[in-house]
């Protein structure tokens, strides 16, 4: 049976793309494999890459911030990224690289399931919303595939800026209240009753009526 173990040994091992060959460490993600929330960041940077763990960096200091303002605790998330091997100089990962990478990821999300997906900048949120501009649709709760799914601005571009992280500040406090909402249309789908399509359909996802 596949489990987050087996995953993180085939990524530690993984020479499907380039960047095996530029790596010091590959970095799966970390997380319990019940956790509620899963965070989808890019790929590693420099310390990451050192240390072969998710956002340990300046951007994962600020991110374990952000996380305590929404009243969690990093250790009760998920944290993984779209590609699991440092792109040599912090560049962007490119699309063969993402494709290369994205059954890692696609399997880390059938395992743990997670009742909300919360994307940190454009590679993450390019998966569930191809067409969207970050800036139009940051902090809005979606229900896509039966869970709901968040974008959110990148850590490390929002440090350093005011108005962004203005934003992904108010948008992490906000979390909260998505978890709580997805957990009660969790338990009020259980009973088997049809859920009410509102309109708005045509592109796959529905935004939550509270947000
Ligand atoms: N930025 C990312 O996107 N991921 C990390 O793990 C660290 C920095
Ligand atoms: Fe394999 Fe992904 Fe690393 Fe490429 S980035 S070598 S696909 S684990």
């Amino acid at each position: 049976m596949d489990d987050l173990k087996q995953v993180a040994a085939e990524v530690k091992g993984c020479k499907l793309c380039g960047l095996a060959g530029t790596r010091k460490n590959a970095v799966p993600g970390e997380g319990p494999a019940n956790a509620q929330i899963m965070l989808i960041g890019e790929g590693p940077g420099f310390h990451e890459d050192q240390q072969g763990r998710p956002f340990v960096g300046p951007s994962g200091e600020f991110l374990n911030e952000l996380l305590a303002s929404a009243g969690f605790k990093r250790s009760e998330v998920f944290i993984a990224n779209v590609v699991k091997c440092r792109p040599p100089g912090n560049r962007d990962p490119m699309p063969e690289e993402i494709s290369a990478c994205s059954g890692y990821l696609d399997r880390q999300i059938a395992l743990i399931n997670p009742q909300v997906i919360v994307t940190l900048g454009r590679y993450s949120m390019a998966r569930w919303f191809p067409r969207d501009k970050i800036s139009a649709i940051h902090g809005r709760a979606r229900r896509i595939d039966g869970r709901i799914v968040v974008a959110m601005f990148h850590p490390a571009a929002a440090l350093h800026q005011p108005a962004l992280r203005q934003a992904i500040e108010d948008d992490f406090r906000r979390l909260k209240d998505i978890v709580a909402e997805a957990q009660k249309q969790q338990e009020e789908k259980k009973p088997s009753k049809p859920v009410a399509e509102d309109g708005g359909a045509a592109g796959g996802a529905e935004q939550l009526s509270l947000f």
